[in-house]
């Protein structure tokens, strides 16, 4: 199978390594074997061997990238996007809970994932960190929906025992059991992993907490996944559960839930020790911009993050977030990273979105960029998907300001084709 347009990845992170950090080839060929890349390059170079491919995709004038990674996301809250709040808990109280408890429902769990997953692809997502609900089965139905299409997926059932609606709890010791049940039938089944998922400080007892540390550890290869510091009352709150905690991640930290393969959404209340923490454990975080400017949580100092070497992915945070567009999220991390006094370069978005992305969720040996040997999971867009995209496009001078008319105009309508394993998953119309 052989792919052919403008490729475009990144082999390190451009805000380090500069102009080195992204390969471009404007007629570029890659060649696939059994869903991982077996070359890439020049058209010029690759030429024979991409018609000698029993299935070819010719993509003139278009953009081929590494998939996007989303994260952190929670399929459970497809139907709340863009229910008003004024801030994170009442959003909690008045549409979160209300809505996971559907997830009670295995038909419910099905429709929704299917739903969800086909809307990742549809914007150019292939590899995603995801949130279940407190129901065992919501996971099941995840994992179904992303395995139909062979998609990398980590997500984890939700662990809460306390601090939220009856019907949402599980206890601290049947939270872990369910996880160990989920993780035994589906962590490294084909593209699958899981996370253990404790929603956050408040919803969980210490001993659940105790429990989701030793389960996080038990396993070489198992994910985290939790958010901090997002907002002022939950972090107020966190203070008076432990009054004598230096700081909300420094509550995980005592419960031993940092470390590899750990990532946490957020992280906007956070001082420097606390992101020298995140840096020192090679936890990383996940920067939600939508979410964050939606529920007028604070702004996430990607500065202060880059200067302390914390590792750091890009998240749509649906239902909190609004939008499950990787582009938009990129054009609202920009405008974000500009308040705090930071002007991102294209190059570092997409960077986020991809190769960054990868690392963030510790999948970076398999996805990401297109090295030889990784998975062929990739993203075709379409720089004149409007009527205005194809006028700002005919204007630009270089390649880096492509890339910023792509991010800060584009959406769903620029995604083109998604690739899993080099299959294409889009139905053309
Ligand atoms: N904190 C605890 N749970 C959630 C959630 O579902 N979404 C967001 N944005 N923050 C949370
Ligand atoms: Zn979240």
């Amino acid at each position: 199978m052989g792919l052919r347009g403008h490729l475009l990845h990144f082999l390190s992170d451009p805000s380090l390594t500069g102009s080195e950090a992204l390969q471009s080839f404007s007629d570029g060929v890659l060649l696939i074997s059994k869903g991982l890349i077996s070359a890439v390059g020049p058209y010029a170079e690759l030429s024979e061997a991409f018609h000698a491919c029993d299935s070819q995709y010719q993509y003139p004038g278009r953009f081929i990238l590494p998939g996007f990674i989303d994260t952190h996301t929670h399929f459970a809250q497809t139907d709340i996007v863009a229910s008003p709040s004024p801030s994170l808990l009442h959003w909690l109280e008045h549409y979160t809970f209300p809505e996971e408890s559907e997830f009670a429902r295995t038909d419910h769990c099905h429709e929704v994932a299917h739903f969800f997953i086909s809307e990742l692809l549809r914007q150019g997502t292939t590899t995603a960190s995801i949130f279940g609900t407190v129901h065992a089965h919501s996971c099941d139905a995840l994992f179904q929906a992303a395995h139909h299409h062979d998609m990398r997926v980590i997500a984890g059932k939700v662990l809460m025992d306390q601090n939220c609606p009856k019907p949402l709890r599980d206890s601290a010791r049947g939270g872990i059991d369910e996880s160990q049940a989920l993780i035994k039938k589906w962590h490294g089944q084909a593209r699958l992993r899981y996370s253990v998922t404790p929603r956050f400080i408040p919803t969980s007892s210490a001993e659940q907490l105790r429990l989701a540390a030793n389960l996080y550890h038990d396993y070489p290869d198992l994910h985290l996944q939790s958010h901090v510091a997002e907002n002022a009352d939950e972090v107020a709150w966190v203070k008076r559960l432990y009054p004598s905690a230096r700081s909300y991640l420094e509550v995980y930290r005592d419960f031993g839930l940092l470390g590899a393969r750990a990532i946490y959404a957020h992280c906007i209340w956070f001082d420097d020790d606390d992101r020298t923490l995140m840096a020192n454990t090679r936890t990383a975080a996940a920067f939600c911009p939508t979410s964050n400017l939606f529920l007028g949580s604070g702004l996430f100092d990607y500065r202060a993050a880059r200067a302390a070497h914390m590792i750091v992915g890009l998240a749509t945070d649906i239902g909190g977030g609004t939008s499950f567009s990787v582009l938009r999220t990129m054009h609202e991390a920009y405008k974000v990273a500009q308040l705090t006094g930071l002007t991102l370069t294209p190059e570092d978005c997409f960077y986020l979105a991809t190769l960054g992305g990868a690392r963030a969720l510790g999948l970076d040996q398999f996805v990401g960029n297109f090295q030889v040997g990784k998975e062929a999971d990739c993203v075709v867009l379409n720089p004149e998907s409007t009527a205005l995209t194809t006028r700002r496009f005919q204007k630009t001078r270089n390649l880096s300001e492509q890339l910023f008319v792509m991010m800060m105009l584009g959406d769903d309508r620029m995604i083109e084709q998604t690739h899993i394993q080099g299959i294409p998953k889009l139905d053309q119309d």
